[in-house]
This record gives C-alpha cells, sequence and structure tokens, in this order.
C-alpha cells in the first residue's frame, strides 16, 4: 500500500471516530508508524509500505481511537522546542506552562529548584536554556523521577541536576534563586468537568490537590520562603480562575512584587512574588 493511501485511510477512519484534528494526528501516527519524519510525508507519498509497517499504523489508529492521546501513543512531547519522554507516570506537558518558561528566563537563574517536576518539562528546559544553572528536581512520585532522569540524560543536563524524591520540601535543603512549580490544581468540584484524555490518561497525582484546588500553594507557599535567597524569586502555573486566591495566599505568607501573567489564550496562568527577606 502506498503511503498516501494509508495517510488516507488513517484520516478517513479517525474522522468516523468523531477525533477532533484527524489530519493532524494522522500525520503524526502515520509518519511513527512507517517511520517517515512527518515533514516527509507528503514528498514520500508514492512510498511502498510493508505489512508490518501498515498493521503498525493500525495499531496506533486502534489506541487514538480508543481515546489515548497522540503523545501518550507516541511517548514523547514537544516542549519549548525540546522533545520530552513522556509515560503513564507523568503529566503530559502543556503547551500552557511554556508561559512560566518564558517569565522564568526573563531573568538569569543559577541555583533553580523544579517542585513536582514530573517529565522534567520546566526544570530541565531552564537547565538546558541556561548553561550555568544547577537544577533540583523533585516530586512525590519515584517514577516521575525516572523519566525526568532519562530526559536529563536525553537533553544533555544530568551532570547539572539532581533528583529528589521528596513530599514538597520535606526531603529538600539549600538556597535557591528560583524556585518554580506547577503543581496538582484541580478541586474536587471540578473533577467530573476533566475530559477523557485528562481523566484516563494524565496521573491523579499530578492532578488533584484537596476540596479547593489550592493545598499544594499552601503547603508550598508556606515553605518556599525558608528556600529561597533574598530576593530570589518564586514562580507558581496556575488554574486560570485562581489567580486573586493563590495572590491572597503569597500575599498572608509575606511574600513581596507579587504578580499574574496571562498565557497565550490571554488566560491567567502564572503567580509571580518574591522572597519576603
Ligand atoms: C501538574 S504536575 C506537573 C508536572 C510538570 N512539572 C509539568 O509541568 O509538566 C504536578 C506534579 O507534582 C507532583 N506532586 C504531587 N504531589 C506532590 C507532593 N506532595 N510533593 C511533591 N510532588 C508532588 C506530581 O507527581 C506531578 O508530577
Amino acid at each position: 500500500m502506498k503511503l498516501r493511501e494509508i495517510f488516507a485511510e488513517a484520516v478517513s477512519k479517525l474522522r468516523e471516530n468523531e477525533i477532533m484534528n484527524p489530519e493532524r494526528d494522522a500525520r503524526a501516527l502515520v509518519s511513527f508508524g512507517v517511520g517517515i519524519p512527518a515533514d516527509r510525508l507528503t514528498i514520500s507519498s508514492e512510498y511502498l509500505a510493508g505489512k508490518e509497517q501498515i498493521q503498525k499504523v493500525n495499531h496506533l489508529l486502534q489506541r487514538r481511537i480508543a481515546g489515548w492521546p497522540v503523545s501518550r501513543i507516541l511517548g514523547k512531547r514537544l516542549f519549548w522546542g525540546r522533545e520530552f519522554l513522556i509515560n503513564d507516570d507523568v503529566l503530559d506537558p502543556r503547551g500552557d506552562t511554556e508561559t512560566l518558561i518564558a517569565l522564568a528566563l526573563q531573568k538569569p537563574g543559577k541555583f533553580v529548584l523544579d517542585l513536582g517536576t514530573g517529565s522534567g518539562a520546566i526544570g530541565l528546559t531552564l537547565a538546558s536554556e541556561w548553561p550555568d544553572a544547577q537544577l533540583v528536581a523533585s516530586d512525590l512520585s519515584k517514577t516521575a523521577l525516572d523519566v525526568a532522569r532519562q530526559n536529563a540524560i536525553k537533553l544533555g543536563v544530568i551532570q547539572r541536576c539532581q533528583f529528589v524524591n521528596s513530599d514538597w520540601f520535606h526531603s529538600l535543603e539549600g538556597q535557591f534563586d528560583l524556585i518554580v512549580s506547577n503543581p496538582p490544581y484541580i478541586s474536587e468540584g471540578e473533577m467530573a468537568l476533566l475530559s477523557r484524555e485528562v481523566k484516563n490518561h494524565d496521573p491523579s497525582l499530578a492532578l488533584f490537590a484537596g476540596p479547593d484546588g489550592l493545598s499544594a500553594y499552601r503547603t508550598i507557599s508556606a515553605q518556599a520562603k525558608n528556600y529561597l535567597v533574598a530576593g530570589g524569586r518564586l514562580l507558581f502555573e496556575i488554574g486560570h480562575r485562581q489567580a486573586s486566591a493563590v495572590s491572597q495566599i503569597l500575599q498572608e505568607q509575606g511574600y513581596i512584587d507579587i504578580a499574574v501573567h496571562q498565557d497565550l489564550d490571554r488566560k491567567d496562568r502564572v503567580v509571580s512574588c518574591r522572597s519576603p527577606t
């Protein structure tokens, strides 16, 4: 079967099964299944695929139709221009989280702590952008830390990274000039509203944070000031309706220069502040 026929069939199957963006997903899945880069598919449209390649594409399509996100099927996700490995143990990094990266990069950082690192998307991006930075990446999930470690190797920054299995600050020590965190922030009330892809595929440890979704912000804010150098920065990703609640938590803890930043969709996405000391 020729590649163009495989692609056309893939698009129709996805469309029949009401998958949004069937062309985009077909491009990623066919490319992966056949082993031809996505940007070479059109130029290779007359390529004759073998039986095994066709079977592989069909298997990938079945998983997509069964509700698996493309990134989870492929086991990778692009974040801030770099490829991160992902698996069932980590949150699939979101484009919105790049808002936090853009903000962090406005001022150089050297000693960086990424709390709840998951795949390492935030901390490892900063370590990659700042060749002199030292990163401590922590998570309560040991299996998530294994993924972050693999990503650090892949990105060539492992020698500047330390991975710590910790319940927020419990097993951490040191002083940082930047603490970043995208903690769990979904409330009990919001659980029912989550899409099938999030509910069935992102680990619950990465999602839920108590009855009002703010428990991680409270715990981290109460302790972060003891781990920040004078004037050090704390950056939180937030749910888009949490800006005032999170700002208030930070204010009560004495942080200064509290500011809210929006994502590309003009939704509140990051709260930044500085150490009170
Ligand atoms: C929303 S995910 C963010 C993952 C990654 N930083 C990202 O932005 O893609 C939250 C992360 O916090 C971790 N986590 C949840 N509770 C934690 C706790 N008590 N202590 C440390 N990490 C925790 C989860 O395992 C998960 O990796």
